[in-house]
């Protein structure tokens, strides 16, 4: 059902199909905390969100490359000053890579400060041979087997754990932690003796000669060199906490508003139905936002969803990132490119090379393959130059810390040595080496698009 288009508010998507809600037992409990974190402070201030969007639509036309990286889903246990530091890193240190090679400044949004929430495709999992529910996020409820109820109460506690993660990386950020000057460690030293090793040392021999050479010729203030922006983002699945986080903004004739839970938020493959309310929901604030895209989708949808989400065509407001799979990624994505540019829809193009490339091994396992992963990224930017539409920046599930949750790269994880040290409660995600080793190989793409 869909009600009538000019009558949002952030509570309309009540009356659409609302997929992959938790269902709470005591509703009179869930409204209460939801009506609490309704009284809190929004996550971000309005002007960030503005400037985000600003800085979208310079990606889209090719004036700047987007980053977009971090955990699949953040654990409540993860909210540490070791963790957190080591994903601002990986991302800064792929940001100065990418930057250097593609000659333009770099926009890095994380998957944090609010990724707690998670669509599932099975309603249970097995745990040690007994059905439980899917996992959610530690906002619905706990990881244990025997902690699966959703209780409302951890969406508060999501929240302040969201508080907590970003009041760190702005502290960490104003504190001098992205300091160019300074470079912190990059610790290389597991990809040392593999067979790129050469040109891996090379690029970062050259980003650092670049910084002390922009130091030294004082073309640079310091201020530019030691300050960068950075942008929060998430799924925007729980209707319930956005709309919550959802903040009127503006004098009477100019009123918007902004779910203020996160700098960007998209909606995911699995809720971007053009009758549910998860678009319902998105078409009414004024983030810029993304669209999850897998191949399943048709240009068709794919043109009514930026008719339905963008109607004035505003540049920086709409990215749709695309997660087709390295098997489908050349038949998939044409079509798409050419119904959206056709129509003359200004959007971002970003690849999402980790979720159409998802393998469950025997035991269970999901893991990804590096050579996958390249692969699909190869393959759009390829589909990119030949459609004549600018590839806009990079999605990744990945982490700072030396987990084994995806198989390949130089340092060669195989199979057996994914128990080693499997932390992701939901996706697989690129460990430090293999992130930095993508951030590389990258580098050749856009060295060549320049
Ligand atoms: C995700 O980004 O973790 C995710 C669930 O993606 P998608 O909606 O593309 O499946
Ligand atoms: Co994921």
């Amino acid at each position: 059902m869909r009600a009538s288009r000019s009558d949002w508010t952030p509570e309309s998507w009540k009356v659409f199909t609302a997929l992959h809600q938790p269902s709470y037992s005591n509703a009179a409990a869930y409204e209460d905390v939801l009506a609490r974190i309704t009284e809190k402070p929004p996550l971000v201030y309005p002007g960030e969100v503005d400037q985000l969007r600003t800085r979208i639509a310079r990606a889209a036309s090719g004036e700047e490359f987007i980053l977009h990286g971090g955990d699949c889903v953040e654990r409540f246990i993860d909210c540490n000053a070791e963790t957190i530091a080591n994903k601002l890193k990986i991302l800064l240190q792929m940001s100065v890579v990418l930057s250097h090679a593609a000659r333009k400044p770099v926009l890095r949004i994380g998957r944090i400060a609010g990724q707690f929430f998670k669509p599932r495709s099975n309603e249970t999992e097995m745990i040690n041979g007994v059905s439980v529910p899917s996992y959610k996020g530690d906002t619905v409820h706990g990881f244990a087997a025997s902690e699966r109820e959703p209780d409302p109460e951890r969406l508060l506690t999501g929240y302040f754990h969201a508080a907590s993660t970003l009041n760190y990386i702005r502290s960490m950020i104003d504190g001098g932690f992205a300091d160019l000057h300074h470079p912190y460690s990059w610790n290389l030293h597991s990809i040392r003796d593999t067979a790129n090793w050469d040109e891996y040392q090379e690029i970062v021999e050259n980003v650092l000669d670049s910084i002390h050479f922009m130091e030294s010729f004082g073309g640079v203030s310091d201020a530019s060199l030691g300050r960068i922006e950075f942008y929060t983002s998430h799924e925007g699945l729980h209707l319930g906490y956005e709309s919550a986080l959802t903040r009127v903004e503006g004098a009477e004739s100019q009123r918007r508003w902004l779910g203020l839970s996160g700098h960007l938020l998209w909606i995911g493959e699995r809720t971007r139905a053009l009758d549910g309310a998860h678009v319902e929901f998105f078409r009414g604030i004024a983030n810029p936002i993304g669209i999850k895209l897998s191949s399943k989708a048709d240009a068709g949808q794919v043109v009514e969803l930026c008719e339905t989400l963008n109607p004035q065509n505003d540049p920086g407001r709409l990215m749709l990132i695309m997660r087709l799979g390295a098997e489908s990624v050349s038949e998939a994505l044409p079509p798409i490119l050419e119904a959206v540019t056709s129509r003359g829809h200004q959007v971002a193009w970003m690849c999402d090379p980790m979720h159409g490339n998802t393998t469950t091994l025997s035991g269970g396992r999901k893991t990804r393959a590096f050579a996958s992963v390249l692969q699909e990224l190869e393959e759009s930017f390829r589909l990119h130059r030949e459609a004549g539409t600018t590839l806009a920046g990079v999605h990744f599930e990945l982490t700072g810390d030396e987990v084994t949750e995806c198989v390949g790269g130089s340092i060669d994880l195989n199979e057996a040595d994914l128990e080693t040290n499997y932390q992701s409660y939901c996706d697989p995600r690129l460990n430090y080496a293999q992130s930095m080793e993508m951030a590389f190989l990258i580098s050749r793409f856009l060295r060549n698009d320049r």
